[in-house]
């Protein structure tokens, strides 16, 4: 239930397929894929030819976050390059319900992502229309960011709605993980870790590990 999924944002992109091969080695099955277009949120990072080309090396799972306005818009394009989910940001959709059914036409699993201002209550009709809700714990568009820690409150409050109308959506969070945060978000009641900078370390397969070992760890003291 609770995965570890690496965000290669933070990734060395002169070493890109090599990283990812580590991350598969050591038992990572969900790759966060970050797509920022400059407008959405002030910074680019990349798109879908750099997807298309892992695709054709990795199995993993293509977690695909746009940080993009009006995303409705490239829904086929990231589908077609690879994407096993699309999670698309409330604050950027025109229509959201219309973007996650034609996510959902598409073939993939959908996400829904707020912002750290952005209350629960703006998504908390859709809990059961998407399979995942994603909690931004920072301000979205820069790896290496603090964790936020007002975004805590957020996570449990989505915990308990989820909970209370007996789903299984998922609840992802993004930014500002690490040794610290990773048990605050865990016990908050997210179960998919992105971890960018705090997984893309100097040694990629021991930080992954030393990562995993800690959600284990922490898992276990929750009941
Ligand atoms: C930020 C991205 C994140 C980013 C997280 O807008 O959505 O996925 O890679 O980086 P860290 O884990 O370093 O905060
Ligand atoms: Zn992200």
């Amino acid at each position: 239930m609770y995965q570890l999924c690496p965000s290669i944002l933070s990734a060395d992109f002169n070493r890109l397929g090599e990283q990812i091969k580590i991350l598969e080695q050591e038992g990572v099955k969900i790759l966060h894929i970050d797509v920022m277009d400059g407008d959405f949120v002030p910074s680019i990072s990349f798109g879908m030819p750099v997807i298309k080309s892992i695709r054709k090396e990795s199995n993993m799972f293509f977690d695909v976050h746009l940080m993009v306005t009006e995303p409705e818009r490239y829904i086929r394009d990231f589908v077609e390059c690879g994407a096993d989910s699309i999670t698309v940001h409330a604050e950027a959709c025109e229509d959201l319900e219309r973007t996650i059914s034609l996510i959902r036409a598409a073939g993939v699993k959908v996400g829904v992502s707020i912002k750290p201002a952005t209350p629960v209550n703006d998504i908390s009709h859709l809990l059961d229309e998407v399979d995942m809700v994603l909690i931004m714990t920072v301000q979205p568009g820069f790896g290496g960011q603090k964790y936020l820690e007002e975004c805590t409150e957020k996570i449990q409050e989505l915990r308990k709605l989820i909970d209370e109308e007996g789903l299984d959506t998922e609840i992802q969070v993004d930014g500002g993980i690490n040794g610290e945060t990773l048990r605050t978000v865990m016990e908050a009641g997210a179960n998919l870790i992105v971890a960018g900078s705090y997984a893309f370390q100097e040694n990629l397969a021991e930080s992954i590990r030393d990562i995993q070992n800690k959600m284990e760890e922490i898992s276990r003291t929750i009941s």
